[in-house]
């Protein structure tokens, strides 16, 4: 596997044995293997200019365990656009630090900035895709079904960051995908067409029937109906989303055994409730714990230890 130095902007990026490498070091990292310090002396920017719990804890301590300093920068502080270009951020960080992971609402902002930057640069979410969730997601399916290839999944929820990142999963890691969300809420064509699954490697199905979604499923994954920035549809959504609830019903009706997912934060009440995210068949905190191994592995490799022996 050589991520050495490069990018990491969607989970399309990675080709099949990439993925199955780093999951491979996930695993090693989670079994005590020593990734040592590859980042010692070095420093990695932080652009959130979104609120996030998981993905900046997780990589702020991934980072000090490798040995590195973590610089977080927020909205109010870089004002990304507006006190200076998105090329000139680039170009300063590029010079002070020796890697970026940012969570900017566009993809287009994120792509400029690595653009700009000769460091690597890491997408800790756009609108776009939310590459590094759905790494730790697959380790996490991984880990509880034994498998990854094959594994069957449903994302029921809105089609935008989080499904988008399971849509190329599905072809890098050959699952077998259905997304379920409300009419007018489906992925983007753009997304479906370019990770559209040929020769063989895993499929999509997209579809408004939630019944259908379920059958023979193994996981079920959601995540919340109004994202980040989406506020003020918030009421609108709440009517239009509100059939596709993950409930007790719903768990009743789906195949025994099935998992739950969602990649947090939850709004408790509204894609799921109580009882299901806190229930038996629930691995959404295993699923959270998944981010740190995830984020230290893609690190380590970006930024330099050596393959782990076994
Ligand atoms: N799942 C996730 O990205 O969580 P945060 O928004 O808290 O980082
Ligand atoms: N779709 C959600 C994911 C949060 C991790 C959002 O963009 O807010």
């Amino acid at each position: 596997m050589e991520l050495r130095g490069r990018d990491l902007l969607a989970v399309a990026d990675l080709r099949p044995d990439e993925l199955t490498g780093l999951l491979d070091r996930a695993v090693a990292l989670k079994r005590g293997w020593d990734p040592g310090t590859p980042l010692e002396r070095r420093s990695i920017a932080l652009i959130f200019l979104r609120p996030s719990n998981r993905t900046r804890v997780s990589f702020e301590a991934a980072i000090a365990r490798l040995g590195g300093h973590p610089i977080a920068l927020f909205d109010r502080e870089i004002e990304m656009g507006k006190r200076e270009s998105v090329g000139d951020v680039g170009r300063i960080m590029d010079r002070f630090v020796d890697g970026l992971v940012a969570r900017i609402p566009s993809d287009r902002d994120l792509r400029g900035l690595a653009g700009a930057m000769g460091a690597p640069v890491i997408n800790a979410m756009t609108d776009l895709g939310h590459p590094c969730q759905i790494l730790a997601d697959c380790l996490t399916v991984q880990e509880q079904l034994g498998r990854l290839a094959g594994a069957r999944i449903t994302f029921v929820g809105d089609g935008n960051n989080v499904c988008n990142s399971w849509i190329e999963a599905a072809q890098v890691a050959e699952l077998d995908l259905r997304v379920v969300t409300p009419p007018g809420y489906g992925p983007r064509e753009p997304v479906l067409a370019r990770s559209r699954p040929d020769e063989g490697r895993g499929s999509v199905t997209v579809t408004n029937d939630l019944a259908e979604g379920l059958a023979g499923t193994e996981v079920i994954y959601t995540d919340v109906w109004t994202s980040m920035g989406q506020e003020e549809q918030h009421e609108d959504r709440r009517q239009d989303f509100g059939p596709y609830q993950i409930n007790e019903s719903v768990l009743e009706r789906a195949p025994a055994g099935v998992r739950v997912m969602h990649c947090l934060p939850a709004h408790r009440g509204e894609e799921i409730t109580d009882g299901v995210i806190d229930g038996p068949q629930s691995i959404v905190f295993e699923q959270a714990e998944n981010r740190y191994w995830v984020q230290l592995a893609l690190l380590s490799a970006i930024f330099g230890s050596a393959e782990p022996s076994s």
